[in-house]
């Protein structure tokens, strides 16, 4: 075993034992979280500072590792860093091309620290900037929502429920109901940012270290707000990529709900958008098709994002305090969750940009009069009518099926009034609906103010958190 060991490392870069198994295809994880390789460098510059500052490592060897460590990090980034995959993971390589680099020193980095302290700790360096992306791209649709609301803030629409035309409102109104909740997704993502933004480091196995390490050092280095209360704790829960994968779950669920919309207006039965060559691609056998595609696929890609939500939960499930192997299966749903969800708001901001209203074509929607039923009923109430009577009136002049004009009601019920044609018309209806968050052009343009208000603090947020990536740049840069 020893003769192969070296020949594939040479004398001081052997393997580390616990990974010569017979199984090593079977548990390697390499393929996986080599994408991790940028965290777990960086989180090693920080543990041989710690490790010199409270008197382990001298200040030459920290310095000699930390120029190795770069200079790995340097060799993954340039694409010829010889990964090897019966080195197990992204740490033992590292740590094996450490030791070939420097010999016996670079057996020294992993004092005091275990594997599982420190994939843990990688997965919270990766999470607070895969958080921090998804916010930027967020930020970028919700962009795009708000200037087709603006341009569209007062073009009369069918607002729905149970998908049948319900009342009027305005296309700026209704893309503003999908502008909310990307707001609500953004600060979920923020909130779980703060509680994944703190440090694992100095758990070690899962109990610590007889040598007097201050897990405080690299946690401060790394910019994170906080170390573990627990060591098993630390080295144990997945609970940051738990509730990350329920954010973009419910984010993909959002999307897909605009995506619906999309493909709905994009309909010859609605037919409220024109044709955009952004929004898809055209059939392979039918000539005459344009087909929505990029909102089909918006709505589709909620599908494998809430499976690995489900996914990661059921690994979870039941396991016992300590690490456990089975977390090793904790990465590849959160790393193609985060895919999915990128290219889905990358994709979907570009189509909405693109979104093409025909205006004429929804306000003929919206002027479908039986739109102004509750309107007229409204006028009943504010001539006295008690809200049921003019409610059970209007429905038995709707039922007769007459046109909706001022003489007509009049002559079927008299409590009608002589201003009860001005009820009957859509603009007039929506300039009527004041109340706050409804969808007159007075109160939209509120809400569009208040929309750019927390745009202004979303943006604040998102590039305070996106310190941490220039943090973790500098770690990694040649420095002094
Ligand atoms: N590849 C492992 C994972 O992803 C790293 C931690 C391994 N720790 C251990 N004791 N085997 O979870």
């Amino acid at each position: 075993m020893a003769a192969t060991v070296q020949s594939k490392g040479g004398p001081s870069g052997a393997p580390p034992s616990y990974v010569e198994s017979p199984a090593w295809r079977f548990l390697a994880s390499l393929p996986v979280d080599r994408k991790l390789a940028r965290y777990d460098v960086a989180g090693s510059i920080a543990h041989v500072q710690m490790l010199t500052s409270v008197g382990i490592l001298t200040i030459d060897e920290a310095g000699a590792l930390t120029k190795g460590l770069r200079a790995t990090h340097a060799a993954i980034v340039a694409g010829n860093f010889p990964w090897r995959e019966d080195l197990e993971d992204v740490h033992t390589n590292i740590e094996v091309s450490l030791t070939e680099r420097l010999g016996s020193l670079g057996a020294k980095v992993h004092t005091a620290r275990s594997r599982n302290d420190q994939i843990a700790l990688d997965e919270r360096l990766y999470l607070r900037e895969a958080i921090t992306a998804v916010r930027q791209e967020i930020l970028r649709l919700q962009l795009a929502l708000l200037d087709q609301a603006e341009a569209h803030a007062q073009v009369p629409m069918p607002g729905y429920t149970h998908l049948q035309r319900a009342q009027p409102v305005s296309v700026g109104h209704h893309l503003l109901a999908h502008f909310w909740p990307l707001i609500r997704d953004d600060q979920r993502l923020s909130d779980s940012f703060a509680r994944a933004n703190v440090s694992p480091l100095g758990a070690a196995a899962l109990a610590g270290s007889t040598l007097p390490i201050d897990p405080a050092i690299p946690a401060r280095i790394l910019g994170f707000a906080g170390t573990f209360e627990n060591s098993i704790d630390a080295v144990t829960d997945r609970d940051y990529f738990a509730e990350f994968l329920f954010d973009l779950s419910l984010l993909a669920v959002h999307l897909s709900s605009v995506g619906e919309e999309i493909v709905l207006w994009a309909s010859q039965e609605f037919a409220f958008l024109r044709p955009a060559a952004a929004l898809g691609s055209g059939s392979s056998l039918m000539p005459q098709k344009r087909n929505p595609d990029v909102a089909e696929l918006a709505r589709g890609k909620s599908g494998p994002v809430i499976g690995d939500l489900v996914s990661l939960l059921t690994t979870l499930k039941g396991l016992p305090e300590g690490y456990n192997r089975d977390l090793q299966e904790d990465k590849a749903p959160v790393f193609d969750a985060v895919d999915h969800v990128l290219a889905t708001l990358n994709a979907l901001t570009t189509a909405i940009s693109a979104l093409e209203f025909d205006e004429a074509r929804l306000l003929t929607a919206a002027s479908d009069p039986r739109l102004l039923a509750t309107d007229l009923a409204e006028h009943l109430v504010a001539r006295g009518v008690p809200f049921r009577e003019a409610h059970e009136t209007v429905a038995r002049y709707l039922a007769l099926d007459r046109p909706l004009e001022a003489n007509a009601l009049r002559g079927f019920d008299p409590r009608f009034g002589d201003d009860v044609q001005k009820v009957l018309d859509v603009r007039a209806s929506l300039a009527a609906r004041k109340t706050p968050g409804g969808p007159s052009p007075e109160a939209v343009r509120i809400q569009l103010a208040r929309a750019h208000d927390a745009v202004g603090l979303q943006r604040y947020s998102i590039s305070k958190q996106a310190e941490c990536i220039e943090l973790v740049d500098a770690l990694l840069k040649e420095g002094p």
